[in-house]
């Protein structure tokens, strides 16, 4: 392939680098582009041709199903691997010894509380409060709780900050669900796994002894593999966006929960099972809810359909499907919803306006399926997702810091009034 590609502008060419990553994907390197023509810019609006960075830490390749952290392929990190495993292949880059993991999970076990104001903050939301906003705030809080900016200069400062917001997210996580529930606030234990604290502090009653399902941890902490990372999707870009600003790293997490809030991205599992509870509810007429998702007229769309990179089935769809099946057979959960979602997805499959249009079940069709048969409630659905997705986030912002990445600001295309006279109040 050649190396350059070459832009004719009235008449003059002007020749670009073509840049090539390691699994052959190719860019046009336009960096030099307004310097060269004058001011000529590109627009690209959702990004769908743009690549905003040059990336070590997932490949996606969306047309073949492909899904890899770090080189690794996310059907073995789901069967062998635990979510703290995959926390540390994705922000160090390997995956760790034993020696490392176990000090990874000591350092986390360490700052595994947050300031007891921070439960003043909580008690004032309303409990009807969504999580999303609850997290998003309660993250960005932590920002007033622990002032120092990360010295990203230094390998212990990054270090320390990473066990940090790793120890406390789980606390806030739990604690925006106990919030919503009415129950009291409070703390893991050290001796658990990470995962297993997580379920503890969401699921103990203050009145009886908190006993581990094994189902439940192994389903959550394979979720929660799937959910790490998806390289520059909406939430990450803006992680990595704010933190171009030099922003903290709480900071910019908190803004990237508010990013993965929205229907259209992370919002979609709460989406999904709100859609499949409605369709219960009319009388579990599949057909029908179809033909209003073609229908152009109707806003509505089949929530867990479509993916804006995969344009064949989610391998993290499929990972998880069997999952929901395996966990409601292990629970004995007999779930009408799921037969539902069984049918509008084979029919989904074989309809000609699916198929053109390459939408297949994506990650969130099922997530919230396991969700509710684990007992979590559908507002905390996006939050699950929000845990899975920190050490992806985290992964990001440290590559973007390291980097040196410069500032993201983009260029637009003005498309408004020129210039106009003033007019003064009295005579508009
Ligand atoms: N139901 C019905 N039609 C759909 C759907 C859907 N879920 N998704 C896309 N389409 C149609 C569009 O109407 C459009 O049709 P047209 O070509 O006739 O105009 C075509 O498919 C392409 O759709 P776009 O919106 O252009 O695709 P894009 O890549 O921008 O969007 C997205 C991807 C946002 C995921 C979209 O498929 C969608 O809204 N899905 C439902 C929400 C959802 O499940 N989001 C979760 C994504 S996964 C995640 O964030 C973890």
């Amino acid at each position: 392939m050649s190396k350059t590609a070459t832009l004719e502008i009235d008449g003059k060419k002007h020749e670009f680098p073509l840049i090539t990553g390691t699994e052959n994907e190719v860019a046009i390197d336009i960096k030099t582009l307004r310097a060269a023509t004058g001011g000529v810019t590109t627009i690209d609006p959702g990004y769908k041709n743009t690549g905003s960075c040059e990336s070590a830490i997932t490949f996606l390749n969306g047309e073949e199903g492909i899904l890899r952290y770090r080189g690794y392929a996310i059907e073995d990190l789901a069967e062998k691997a635990d979510f703290l495993e995959v926390a540390y292949l994705l922000i160090f880059g390997d995956l760790p010894t034993t020696e490392q993991l176990e000090k990874f999970h000591n350092d986390i076990k360490e700052e595994s509380h947050v300031d007891e104001d921070v439960k003043k903050i909580i008690e004032a939301f309303p409990k009807s409060a969504h999580p999303m906003g609850v997290l998003s705030s309660l993250t960005s809080a932590l920002t007033a709780f622990n002032p120092s900016s990360v010295n990203v200069d230094s390998e212990e400062d990054m270090y320390k900050a990473i066990v940090k917001i790793l120890g406390k997210f789980p606390v806030l996580v739990a604690w925006t669900m106990r919030k919503s529930q009415g129950q009291p606030l409070n703390y893991g234990s050290k001796n658990l796994g990470y995962v297993e604290n997580i379920l503890k502090m969401m699921f103990e009653k203050p009145n009886e002894d908190y006993k581990q399902n094994d189902i439940l941890l192994n389903a959550l902490d394979k979720l929660l593999i799937l959910h790490a990372d998806h390289e520059q999707n909406c939430s990450t870009s803006t992680v990595r966006m704010v933190g171009s600003s030099h922003a903290s790293l709480f900071a910019s997490l908190s803004s990237g929960i508010s990013a993965l809030w929205g229907p259209l991205h992370g919002g979609a599992n709460q989406a999904v099972l709100e859609m499949l509870e409605a369709i219960k509810e009319d009388g579990g007429d599949t057909k029908k809810f179809m033909a209003k998702a073609k229908d152009k007229e109707d806003p509505f769309r089949l929530m867990g359909f479509g993916h804006r990179v995969y344009k064949n089935f989610d391998p993290r769809a499929k990972i998880i499907k069997v999952a929901a099946d395996e966990v409601l057979g292990d629970l004995g959960v007999e779930d009408p919803v799921l037969d539902i979602a069984k049918g509008l997805a084979s029919e989904a499959l074989s309809d000609e306006y699916f198929v053109k249009r390459k939408l297949y079940p994506n990650v969130d069709f099922y997530s919230g399926i396991i969700y509710r048969a684990m007992g979590i409630p559908v507002e905390m659905f996006t939050v699950m997702f929000a845990l899975g997705r920190l050490p992806g986030w985290i992964a990001q912002w440290k590559e973007m810091r390291l980097r040196k990445e410069p500032i993201g600001r983009p260029r637009q295309v003005y498309i408004g009034e020129t210039h106009r006279e003033f007019t003064p109040l009295e005579k508009r």
